[in-house]
């Protein structure tokens, strides 16, 4: 069983996709996240550093480590960093199923679009809640591809993504996670789960939210997956064309279209 495989790729196209996709949603994902001055952070599936970026300018004094297995990510990662003059990151290459630190080594741990890629998200919980000193917290943000709903509605658009989250279990991830959140999290031994979900709203009197998260996040995620849709056929090309033209339709000044992630904060 693969537990890293990502359905998005690591193409420069989804590397600018995850960008946009964290400073669009700054606000909305991180409002409520702040650790103190000297509190030891572990950002697991830090990616390109999109949410680091995010996380150790909300918290400068904390001491952030950020792990990711793939270290390529992670050398964009470190680039970024360094490019936003960031000095409270270390970053280290790591698998969540077998990270290499103590018992008890972090205050808190952030995972942010991570779960939905593993094949057993419940198993990385409760492998990452021993690093957690005793009353120390994690917070998990998720999407839930089921949660996206859209005007104008659309049958191909609606199985183009349909299409994507059979994709992603196919590969062993869950693009429906988001509302699993609550039992995962308790399953894996964790306290006073509380799990708030954060809608993302989205018409023309919201250029930014169009242009950053109707095209250039939801609808590039989508976009993304083409290629092996039309190979499996899982939808004829001339489908698939039509389903994303319908969702880039969304993004024009009549359309409208409504995400939910769900932010999730436990103790240990
Ligand atoms: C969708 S990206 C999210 C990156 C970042 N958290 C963000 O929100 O932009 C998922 C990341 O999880 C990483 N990943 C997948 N499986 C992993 C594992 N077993 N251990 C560590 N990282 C993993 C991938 O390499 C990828 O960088």
């Amino acid at each position: 069983m693969q537990d890293n495989y990502y359905v998005h790729g690591y193409s420069p196209r989804e590397s600018e996709r995850l960008t946009d996709q964290a400073e669009t949603l700054t606000s909305l994902l991180h409002h409520d996240t702040r650790y103190p001055a000297g509190s030891r952070v572990l950002e697991a599936g830090c990616g390109i550093g999109a949410q680091t970026v995010i996380l150790a300018k909300n918290s400068p004094g904390a001491l952030i480590t950020s792990v990711d297995i793939s270290d390529d990510s992670l050398q964009r990662a470190e680039e970024k960093v360094r490019h936003e003059g960031i000095t409270n990151v270390a970053f280290r290459q790591g698998d969540i199923f077998r990270l290499p630190f103590a018992p008890g080594s972090f205050d808190h741990i952030f995972l942010c679009f991570v779960l939905e890629h593993l094949a057993g998200p419940g198993r990385a919980l409760e492998q990452l809640r021993p690093l957690l000193k005793e009353g120390g917290s994690i917070t998990v943000i998720e999407g839930d591809h089921g949660s996206a709903f859209f005007h104008p509605e659309d049958e191909d658009a609606r199985q183009a993504v349909q299409c994507l989250i059979r994709l992603q279990r196919q590969m062993g991830g869950n693009a429906l996670i988001g509302r699993e959140l609550f039992p995962l999290l308790r399953g894996a031994g964790y306290h006073e789960v509380h799990v708030s979900p954060r809608m993302v709203y989205v018409d023309d009197s919201h250029p930014v939210f169009v242009e950053g998260f109707t095209k250039l996040t939801f609808t590039a995620m989508v976009e993304g997956v083409g290629p092996e849709v039309v190979q499996q056929g899982l939808m004829s090309s001339d489908a698939w064309d039509r389903g994303i033209a319908a969702l880039y339709r969304t993004a024009e000044p009549d359309g409208v279209f409504c995400y939910t992630f769900f932010k999730a904060a436990a103790r240990k």
